[in-house]
């Protein structure tokens, strides 16, 4: 398959007929090429990324914010992000399709990770799981068991309480999060996300790292970058500085519903076109 994009990569043209795996993205660091991750939560946008070549998709917990009508990704639960995780799975061909561990469902022991990151494998068919912050047993322990972990450090949304709001990370505790990336990688991660984190240290940690770092407000020097699908396409109601809308969707939906409602209205839909006999 050619993604739309007509691009012929390492990523883009080398796994074009199978699933990236993390050998892939090992490849692509290598190679210094450069790749762009979504999240999706649904089936829609999951043929549409996949389609369009986007190597990874996140089944992130920021569903709970942007799908699920929730305040934050806090209250989100592994029931809710399992047939989510799947629809993602079933609509996609190539995608390496990434499910992030709730809050709640890991941080106890190496053992709860394992049983909930297992559960995501056999009953929503994830490749990857992704786990906030630097737990490194339980990175030890899911790789042994053949689940390949993504990091994610910097501004890490379920602490949100903890860290007194979404605000910007490592401006004075930089070497913490360096080391805590290095140790990650050395536990067995294939990929860190990096969120809200200075450029320069996002620019340090890659060039420390064989694996790849995935930014999200974490400046142009991280390997990958990764985006919440809704602020992509300007859905969201008020997106965040580390977001760019390529598209404005909130205004073409609003207005295709509008228009439908006044032809509703006004009697021209349906018309002979839409009506059977
Ligand atoms: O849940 C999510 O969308 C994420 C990304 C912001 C990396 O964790």
């Amino acid at each position: 398959m050619t993604p739309i994009s007509g691009t012929t990569t390492t990523l883009y043209g080398g796994a074009a007929h199978r699933r990236v795996t993390i050998l892939d993205l090992k490849a692509a660091k290598t190679a210094g090429e450069k790749w762009a991750a979504l999240t999706s939560y649904e089936q829609m946008t999951a043929e549409i990324f996949d389609a369009a070549g986007i190597p990874v998709l996140l089944v992130g917990d920021s569903a709970g914010n942007n799908f699920l009508g929730g305040e934050n990704t806090i209250a989100v639960t592994i029931d809710e992000l399992i047939p989510l995780t799947r629809a993602v799975v079933r609509a996609s061909k190539r995608a390496m399709v990434v499910a992030d561990l709730p809050f709640g469902s890991y941080e106890s022991s190496p053992e709860q990770a394992l049983e909930t990151s297992a559960r995501f494998f056999k009953e929503a068919g994830a490749m990857a799981v992704k786990l906030e912050g630097a737990h490194i047993p339980t990175v030890e322990k899911l790789t042994a068991a053949g689940i390949p972990v993504m990091g994610h450090l910097g501004l890490t949304p379920q602490s949100l309480h903890q860290l007194g709001g979404y605000r910007v990370q490592g401006r004075e505790d930089g070497d913490a999060i360096f080391d805590a990336a290095l140790a990650l990688e050395k536990a067995g991660a294939f990929a860190i996300v990096l969120e809200l984190v200075p450029a320069e240290l996002a620019a340090r940690i890659t060039a420390a790292l064989a694996i790849p770092t995935i930014g999200i407000g974490a400046g142009v020097n991280c390997d990958a970058q990764i985006m919440v699908w809704t602020d992509l396409v300007g859905l969201t109601a008020k997106p965040p500085k580390l977001a760019k809308a390529y598209r404005n969707l909130r205004k073409e939906i609003s207005g295709a519903a509008q228009e439908y409602a006044d032809d509703v209205r006004g009697g021209t839909f349906p018309t002979a076109e839409n009506t059977f006999n």
